[in-house]
């Protein structure tokens, strides 16, 4: 297989962490931290036609992130109704076709049809493919996805035998994105947290120390920059 990639990850994942340290550092209300790591993701959305990024997919809050005070849970619900809102024309000029993953039963249903709205509104663009996970988790959306296959097995409509890698892909939530090629962590914390665990099998991964806020154009820049230089082998032996 290849070794020098010599080129941009096509789809890069992040996982926005550290707007709660943020603003604690601060002395503001962790809230506070949310809205500013809000305000950076216009930033980034931009940055990708440039760099050659064509998927974008962000990590906005977790099926764990319930466990939260009922405030700061409800603080982001009415950021993300707010973000959506106020995003939308300018995702729908610049290009930006939005799509949301993670289960929508427990979302509010003001919230859903926002989500839903901006889905539709933004159909035909193309120029840059964003995801948002919203209660999205990887044990959780592998779990629906397996009642979904199992319904259909008990329906007749498809035979267990056949079932390989490729049918469990399409019923993931992401069965319209290619798989990550480069995973972004902030905030210092070497984990996944639940983010993309079957997408992410052979994804690079990144984690830096800088907390979501204070990330920016050029710190992409650089992080898909030195995905470049990296080596992919895919189990394979290369020279
Ligand atoms: C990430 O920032 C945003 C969400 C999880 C919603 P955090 O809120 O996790 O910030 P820290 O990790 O506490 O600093
Ligand atoms: C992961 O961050 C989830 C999001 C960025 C939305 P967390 O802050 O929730 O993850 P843990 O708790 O540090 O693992
Ligand atoms: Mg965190």
């Amino acid at each position: 297989m290849s070794s020098k990639i010599n080129q941009s990850p096509r789809h890069v994942a992040i996982i926005m962490d550290g707007n709660g340290r943020w603003a604690t550092q601060r002395g503001k209300p962790r809230l506070f931290g949310h809205h500013a790591g809000a305000r950076r993701v216009r930033e980034i959305v931009r940055a990708c036609p440039d760099l050659g990024v064509k998927y974008l997919t962000i990590f906005a809050f977790s099926t764990e992130n319930w466990k939260r005070t009922q405030t700061e849970v409800a603080g982001l619900m009415s950021l993300f109704r707010r973000y959506i809102s106020r995003e939308a024309k300018a995702l729908l000029d610049e290009g930006v076709r939005v799509r949301f993953i993670g289960d929508r039963i427990k979302l509010d249903e003001k919230l859903v049809r926002l989500m839903d709205e901006l889905e539709l509104m933004t159909a035909d663009n193309s120029k840059v493919h964003l995801t948002i996970a919203i209660n999205y988790g990887g044990r959780d959306e592998v779990s629906r996805a397996t009642k979904r296959l199992a319904r259909e097995v008990k329906a007749g409509e498809l035979d267990p035998e056949s079932v390989d890698g490729e049918t469990l892909a399409r019923h993931l939530d992401t069965y319209f994105l290619p798989d990550p090629d480069l995973v972004i962590r902030t905030s210092g914390e070497a984990r996944i947290s639940n983010f993309l665990l079957w997408q992410s099998a052979y994804a690079e991964y990144e984690f830096i120390d800088t907390l979501w806020p204070d990330f920016n154009k050029k710190i992409f820049a650089d992080i898909v920059g030195s995905y470049s230089s990296r080596n992919r082998r895919f189990g394979a032996v290369t020279t």
